[in-house]
């Protein structure tokens, strides 16, 4: 294991150094806190005093790191679940986290999955059920999609679920073949990134290596066709910037996928193993992307 990542960083840098004389902007990255158990980093999200909040694949824990002083500490194990994913804020300091039965041994529990509201707002983190949804199929991504509404990637079902935070009322809001696992997937996992940002869904398909997005209306229904920006690139979970720029976790490509506004994809970073990507929210570290990986390696990178 060890060896391999030593391998793999030794290959990136002379991928790096190979690349230095092209226009490509491949950086290495630096370690914000290494965790060793739990381990499989899987979501990411900043709060808005600029403490990172981590859940993870492997144990359904949420947990805070301080980028400044690069510590960590556990918040929140979500009762009855073994897996935690997506990470959205839904109000000022108030976050919904994905979290439901699935292992590495057991696989996925359709049914279990619930949103979990962590709400930061009295000064420590308070954690309720927010809707337990008997109909998931294998709940991963999840996003803001405006002031009361997140939508949920459901990775087994290929759908985009919506639901209301205020009141916990939910239904399906896209279900399209581009969103399904592939047949021969060894998890059951078709989409799993999912990115709401100025009227377009991101998502990709994990086991299709593809990025897609599509423009959705107010309800978060699609109005237009979906888009393939690639399919040849294993892809995780996504960031959309203020600037329209999304940034790709790209997992066992080893590396972070830029796309530009102008639809032009780069590589801002090598890395191995990433799941989930963040921008920093302070005035300090706005460039800088805080990269998960199912390694527990939490890292950073200027973008
Ligand atoms: C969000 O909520 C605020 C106040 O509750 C309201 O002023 C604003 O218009 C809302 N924005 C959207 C996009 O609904
Ligand atoms: C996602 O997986 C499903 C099931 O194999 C497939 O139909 C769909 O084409 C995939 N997406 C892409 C872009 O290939
Ligand atoms: C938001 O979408 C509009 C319409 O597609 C586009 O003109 C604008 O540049 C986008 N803004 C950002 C920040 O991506």
């Amino acid at each position: 294991m060890r060896f391999s990542t030593l391998l793999i960083q030794a290959l990136s840098l002379t991928a790096s150094l190979a690349s230095a004389v092209a226009i490509e902007k491949r950086q290495s990255t630096t370690q914000v806190y290494k965790f060793s158990s739990p381990t499989s980093a899987e979501g990411i999200a900043v709060r808005s005093n600029g403490q990172l909040l981590v859940s993870f694949f492997d144990k359904a824990e949420l947990w805070t790191i301080d980028p400044a002083t690069k510590k960590a500490t556990k918040l929140v194990s979500f009762e009855g679940a073994t897996c935690s994913a997506g990470i959205a804020e839904i109000a000022p300091d108030v976050f919904a986290v994905v979290a439901g039965q699935f292992s590495f041994s057991g696989g996925n529990k359709a049914g279990s999955w619930a949103i979990w509201k962590v709400d930061f707002t009295s000064g420590t983190a308070v954690a309720s059920v927010l809707k337990k949804v008997p109909e998931s199929g294998f709940f991963n991504g999840l996003t803001t999609f405006d002031n009361s509404t997140i939508l949920i990637g459901d990775a087994s079902k290929g759908a985009v679920w919506r639901m209301d935070t205020k009141t916990g009322a939910y239904s399906i809001a896209i279900q399209d073949a581009l969103m399904n696992p592939a047949a021969n997937a060894g998890i059951p996992m078709g989409l799993d990134g999912l990115r709401y940002s100025n009227g377009t869904v991101w998502f990709t398909n994990v086991s299709k290596n593809s990025l897609h997005k599509v423009a959705v209306d107010a309800t978060g229904k699609a109005t237009g066709s979906i888009a393939t920006i690639w399919s040849n690139t294993f892809s995780d979970d996504l960031w959309v910037g203020s600037d329209g720029s999304a940034y790709v976790a790209t997992g066992s490509a080893g590396k972070i996928q830029k796309v530009s506004p102008d639809g032009k994809v780069s590589t801002v970073a090598s890395v191995s193993g990433s799941t989930a990507v963040v921008l920093g929210r302070t005035e300090a570290d706005k460039n800088t992307l805080y990269i998960a990986t199912g390694n527990g390696l939490i890292a950073s990178v200027k973008v």
